[in-house]
């Protein structure tokens, strides 16, 4: 039998058309949740559908803008009345690469594709959480805060955990949890949209590969996880069965801590 903790709540999931996101939003459907599935992929609406029976809807937003993160919780509030949880699934890193190799823009790109999305949802879903008389954010980091060849990529999950704990602290008081968890190297099937639109060299291939051996090495388990064994804790946190839970950040790595 399906649990059905997310009955009668409204969960709004960002990076929602492929991926870890598209795992979470799809299970907190099939969990009695009105979910809002976001994203800046065109198709995220069909993936919305694949929810059958369930009540949900899609949004294309582009949420490394201010303006696409607060339209995205507009409409969430608009279409269900409301917001109870957030879970916050964009990011991963565009490109591999030692640091001294990575060009400025590079490591902007990186900044504004793994921190600036959260920093920005993170603000625009509080009026409405606080509205609401409380609510649950859940951000999706990475054990990648320690690891090679994607230094930007580490530093803006870093910033995830900081959001993490900080909003954790100062907004307890309205009643709203903000936690987190860090994945590891997770397996997933071929991605429909690639982190680097514009492809990967030979040379960023290798030290992709590099960067795998090393996450691989650093886990206990010596294997990547499955997005289902990602989506579990996410879903965990996010319920009201973690609700002594706020300000962690909860590795999920196969014994990497990150
Ligand atoms: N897959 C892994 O091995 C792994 C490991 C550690 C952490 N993570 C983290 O888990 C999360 C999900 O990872 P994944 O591998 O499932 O991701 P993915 O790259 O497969 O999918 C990311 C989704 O986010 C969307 N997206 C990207 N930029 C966007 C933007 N500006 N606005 C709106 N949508 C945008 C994409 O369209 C895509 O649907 C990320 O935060 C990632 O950093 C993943």
């Amino acid at each position: 039998m399906i649990m059905q903790r997310f009955a009668g709540k409204v969960v709004v999931v960002t990076g929602a058309a492929q991926g870890i996101g598209r795992g979470v939003a799809l299970r907190a459907a099939a969990e009695g949740g009105r979910v809002v599935f976001v994203d800046r992929a065109d198709f995220v609406a069909e993936v919305a559908a694949e929810a059958q029976g369930a009540d949900t809807a899609g949004f294309v937003a582009d949420l490394e803008t201010y303006d696409g993160a607060k339209a995205a919780m507009d409409f969430a509030v608009q279409r269900f009345r409301g917001i109870d949880i957030l879970i916050n699934g964009v990011g991963g890193a565009i490109r591999m690469r030692p640091y001294a190799e990575f060009e400025p823009a590079q490591i902007d790109a990186e900044i504004r594709r793994s921190l600036m999305p959260t920093l920005y949802t993170c603000h625009a879903v509080l009026p409405h959480l606080l509205e609401r008389g409380g609510g649950t954010i859940v951000n999706v980091s990475s054990n990648a805060t320690r690891g090679i060849r994607r230094v930007p990529y580490s530093a803006a999950k870093g910033g995830v955990n900081a959001i993490t704990q900080s909003l954790a602290m100062e907004y307890a008081e309205h009643n709203i949890r903000v936690v987190a968890t860090a994945p590891g190297g997770t397996d997933a099937p071929p991605r429909r949209i690639p982190r680097n639109a514009a492809g990967d060299s030979e040379q960023e291939k290798t030290w992709m590969s590099e960067a795998v051996q090393q996450v691989t090495e650093s886990t206990f388990l010596k294997r990547y996880g499955t997005i289902d064994e990602q989506v579990a804790p996410i879903l965990f946190l996010a319920s009201d069965e973690a609700s002594y839970i706020t300000g962690s950040v909860l590795p999920v790595a196969g014994g990497d801590t990150g």
